[in-house]
């Protein structure tokens, strides 16, 4: 049988293109758990619509950049400059995301935003347009439609408008907040219906699912039920759906020689330490402020380990136009610099912080020599880095300390030391007992994660979703 024809929109495709001099593209992998997790998705025919991350103006370079883009299945949605900013970094991550993680507005920000609050909205729901075009462009009778994350809120009400029959699913990267917080965005009604105009709506967990049923059923007054949400008899299937990665390409690649090689470097330049490990996206929901104070608190507790451990912080830049991302920027070079400073010998620093990415490899061998990884999301939907280092960790079983505001806790909990992130001293004592912890239970708590982490794939994730997709349309014909 010929494989199931998948169309994945998202705002972030899996590449971000660079123009160079000579005005060729270069594409670059982009970061990020959406695009990490469905890139591990191979049994269907897919194809992705989406942003390349660049503003394109000439007709040469959109033409150039389409077909570049085409021969790794992708399809470009343009963006011009001012759309960006007000749908992406103002919308999307000024208000949508710091509202479902819980972070409210920061002060100086409040104001500002109320008032841009309206042409934000409408460049967004502007932009979940031309989404919808590219869509239509590409999209063939029996293909699934699976929209993905909070820029594509609108999205599943544009595309059934456009033709009921289209099979719609949509999922969402980040929580869904309780909903007294999400009565407070001025467009919290027409979000929630567009969404339910989606035959499937997929959630990490089941408490953002019922997170999202109650909202419905609170702001919109219908109807929750087992199933999702019911308006007039119409219903919205609501599930969760836990994402994974691709764990296989993890283990390979921790074998191959070129990162056994590196392994090797890595742990020449800390040999006598033990390694800490942080890999996250420069944002404020990772807290990393938060780690850097409990590693601090740490250290000034355990004199003992002074030059015997180092916090190696991976902060890879993300969303550097949102204010709120710089401003994160500058607090946590100055918390990482006092404490260098505090610590540190003519020699080394406790904490080495790297605003950068890494390539997949030097990742996979940072992963390998780590003795524990240290996750202090204030919220974070599932948090795929956690799974990553467990999926590495097949020689070493070091272990893993997971804030239990990420999704993962619900996951990986019984084999990581689950700590609340804003409790630094609660994080500081669970750094000793990671660095002392017996060999047996180590291998223990390993072992539990890796089951996890090797059963439950980004594969497994897509084609359930699909096939649950697949299902709920069924029994909506039985039903009519
Ligand atoms: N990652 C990346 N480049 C890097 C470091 C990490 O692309 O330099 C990847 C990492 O491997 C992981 C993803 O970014 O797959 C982060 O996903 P996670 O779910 O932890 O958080 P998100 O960034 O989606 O909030
Ligand atoms: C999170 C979001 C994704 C997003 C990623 C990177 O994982 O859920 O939708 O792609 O962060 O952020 P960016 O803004 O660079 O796409």
């Amino acid at each position: 049988a010929s494989k199931q024809r998948l169309l994945v929109v998202a705002n972030r495709l899996p590449v971000s293109a660079v123009r160079r001099d000579d005005g060729s593209w270069h594409l670059n992998v982009s970061a990020g758990g959406l695009v990490s997790a469905l890139l591990g998705v191979k049994e269907f025919e897919t194809k992705w619509i989406g942003w390349a991350g660049v503003a394109v103006s000439d007709e040469i370079g959109r033409k150039e950049l389409t077909e570049a883009l085409a021969a790794k299945r992708c399809v470009p949605v343009f963006l011009d400059e001012e759309i960006v900013q007000q749908y992406y970094n103002g919308y999307c991550n000024n208000i949508l995301w710091p509202l479902f993680h819980y972070l409210g507005l920061p002060q100086e920000d409040r104001l500002a935003t109320t008032r841009s609050f309206q042409s934000q909205f409408d460049a967004y729901k502007k932009a979940n347009r031309l989404f919808a075009n590219a869509v239509k462009e590409q999209y063939e009778e029996g293909d699934v439609v699976w929209c993905h994350d909070y820029h594509l809120m609108f999205l599943p009400k544009y595309l059934k408008e456009e033709n009921s029959k289209m099979k719609v699913g949509w999922f969402l990267h980040t929580p869904f907040p309780s909903s007294e917080v999400h009565r407070t965005l001025p467009s919290r009604s027409e979000l929630l219906r567009s969404v339910l105009a989606a035959d499937l709506v997929g959630f990490h967990t089941y408490d953002y699912g019922r997170h999202f049923v109650s909202a419905c059923t609170r702001i919109l007054g219908l109807e929750g039920t087992p199933e999702g949400v019911e308006d007039q008899g119409k219903l919205t299937r609501v599930a969760a759906f836990p994402i994974g990665i691709d764990s296989d390409q993890f283990i390979k690649a921790v074998k191959l020689p070129q990162v056994q090689d590196l392994i090797k470097e890595l742990q020449g330049r800390f040999v006598g330490r033990k390694v800490v490990l942080g890999v996250d996206r420069l944002d404020m929901i990772k807290g990393i402020p938060q780690k850097a104070l409990a590693f601090e608190k740490f250290l000034e507790e355990n004199p003992n380990w002074h030059d015997k451990v180092v916090l190696l912080q991976i902060a890879v830049p993300t969303r550097t136009e949102v204010p709120e991302y710089q401003r994160l920027s500058s607090q946590v070079h100055e918390i990482v610099g006092r404490i260098n400073g505090r610590f540190g010998t003519l020699t080394t620093v406790p904490i080495h912080h790297l605003d950068r990415s890494l390539d997949f490899h030097s990742l996979c061998a940072l992963y390998a020599i780590t003795d524990v990884a240290l996750v202090t999301s204030i919220r974070d939907g599932m948090n795929l880095v956690s799974y990553e280092f467990v999926a590495c960790q097949a020689s070493k079983k070091g272990v893993l300390i997971l804030s239990e505001f990420a999704g993962a806790a619900q996951s990986l909990g019984a084999g990581a030391i689950l700590i609340n992130p804003w409790n630094v001293s609660e994080v500081a004592s669970s750094i000793g007992q990671a660095l002392d912890m017996p060999a047996d239970e180590r291998e223990k708590r390993h072992h539990h994660n890796f089951k996890h982490v090797t059963s439950h794939t980004s594969q497994e994730w897509a084609a359930t979703f699909v096939s649950e997709l697949n299902d709920t349309i069924v029994e909506a014909q039985l039903r009519r």
